[in-house]
């Protein structure tokens, strides 16, 4: 997630790819709503757990898996890859 963060741009797509597959709606069907659950429950751990935990940490993971969430989010819908793909009504 951190190497995937270094750079929204290139990163999401070369670490988080089949993450994406495996969250979206043909897999796990993982919607929206429960990112915001999730990620509450991290932050919540964070602050039970680190004894060194402070509102810049906090900050530190939100902006973080910040850049997961969205991608994970836009690809919620995504097509399999073009070979997999069948149209229903072909
Ligand atoms: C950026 C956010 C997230 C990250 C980085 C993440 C990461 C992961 C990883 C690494 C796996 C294991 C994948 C595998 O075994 O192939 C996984 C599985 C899973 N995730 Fe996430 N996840 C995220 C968000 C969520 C959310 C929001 C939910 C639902 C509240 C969720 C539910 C699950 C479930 C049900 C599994 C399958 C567990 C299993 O196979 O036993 N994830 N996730």
């Amino acid at each position: 997630m951190l190497l995937a963060a270094e750079d929204e741009e290139r990163g999401p797509e070369l670490y988080l790819r089949d993450l994406a597959a495996r969250h979206g709606q043909r897999q796990l069907d993982i919607g929206a709503r429960l990112y915001d659950l999730w990620l509450d429950s991290l932050l919540d751990t964070v602050r039970q757990c680190d004894p060194e935990c402070s509102d810049e940490v906090l900050e530190a993971w939100e902006r973080v898996m910040a850049v997961g969430v969205r991608y994970l989010l836009r690809h919620y819908r995504k097509p399999p890859p073009s070979s997999l793909w069948k149209p229903s009504s072909a």
